[in-house]
């Protein structure tokens, strides 16, 4: 069944369907990549989260297209967001950054355009310390020569964020940040929605994805029965669960699975409805721990963690 996903409206006027597919993969070949995002489009994703530094624009632009080719979408109902890496934060590297995105992706232009991260590298993996309001002006021409239809940041902390909104002609639209049940940033997300920035989250499924290894007994959310009963009742999974209860926040998730049985799990999510108390117990996992902490920046002026 092709599911039907309600959208945000973005403070640009665009919208963003509220969940997307992630396409992040340590390790994937380019046929994984692809199929991955055909599946997802297949199952009724219009909005799919790539980045530069992935590596994979190419293969999911390979996916993009051929579901465009073949029929199945048309580009205007497509959602497509990709990341300006770290090593192009200069003003001037901005938009060719953009445009070498376009280039792999096959595509004329993106939904949305993200500053990956606050920190700015150098070609020797320094830190480059390049003010983002200056990378931030890169952005902002990408809208204006029509090549990004909204611009937004991802990773950014309060301060830095009001620090970008005071200072930008164009608002950033959303943060990409992660958020799941054992790291519930009930601080960032109410912050963000106060500026109108709608909150995205990444790594949406946390520790109870198959992915995260045990660790240190961090990982009692995969096996909790409170959970496991909530799971039940609606004859749901956990992952469910977990992107459910992020929904009802009013956070955006872009869940990563290339399990064409996954793929579609995670977007039968509009069946059915946490109670309150359900709500508290997911919320009772956080332990604010990061999947995505990011060391390698933390020396970095802006690292914002
Ligand atoms: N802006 C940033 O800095 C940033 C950082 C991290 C991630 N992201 C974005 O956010 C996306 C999602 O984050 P993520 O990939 O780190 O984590 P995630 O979506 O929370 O988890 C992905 C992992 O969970 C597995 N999985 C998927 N659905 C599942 C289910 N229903 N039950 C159990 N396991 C399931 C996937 O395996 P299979 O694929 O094998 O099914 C995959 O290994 C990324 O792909 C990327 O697009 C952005």
């Amino acid at each position: 069944m092709v599911q039907k996903v309600p959208k945000v409206k973005l403070s640009s006027g665009h919208e963003m369907p509220i969940v997307g597919l992630g396409t992040y993969a340590r390790k994937a070949d380019p046929a994984q990549y692809r199929q991955g995002v055909e599946w997802g489009i297949e199952a009724g994703y219009r909005h799919i989260d790539t980045a530069s530094s992935y590596n994979n624009e190419v293969y999911v632009g390979e996916g993009i297209n051929n579901k465009i080719k073949d029929g199945t979408v048309t580009r205007d109902q497509l959602f497509v967001t990709t990341k300006l890496w770290n090593n192009c934060h200069a003003e001037s590297d901005v938009v060719p950054s953009l445009k070498d995105s376009l280039a792999r992706l096959k595509l004329d232009y993106v939904d949305l355009y993200l500053v990956h991260w606050p920190v700015s590298v150098n070609a020797n993996g320094g830190d480059a310390d390049i003010d983002y309001l200056e990378t931030w002006r890169g952005m902002e021409e990408a809208v204006k020569l029509g090549l990004a239809k909204s611009i937004g940041v991802s990773n950014f902390n309060e301060q830095q964020l009001e620090r970008l909104i005071k200072a930008a002609n164009i608002k950033p639209v959303c943060n990409q940040f992660e958020i799941n049940p054992t790291l519930t940033q009930h601080k960032l997300v109410d912050f963000c929605k106060k500026l109108s920035v709608v909150p995205v989250a990444y790594t949406p499924l946390g520790l109870i994805s198959e992915a995260r290894p045990e660790f240190n007994g961090l990982d009692a959310i995969k096996t909790d029965a409170r959970l496991g009963d909530i799971a039940q009742k609606y004859g749901k999974t956990r992952a469910q669960i977990a992107l459910k209860y992020l929904l009802q926040r009013d956070i955006v998730v872009v869940p990563k699975s290339f399990t064409k049985s996954r793929i579609a799990e995670n977007l039968e999510l509009f069946d059915f409805e946490l109670t309150q108390d359900e709500m508290t117990i997911v919320d009772g996992f956080n332990i604010n721990h990061r999947c995505v902490p990011a060391n390698a920046f933390s020396s970095f002026k802006n690292y914002p963690f």
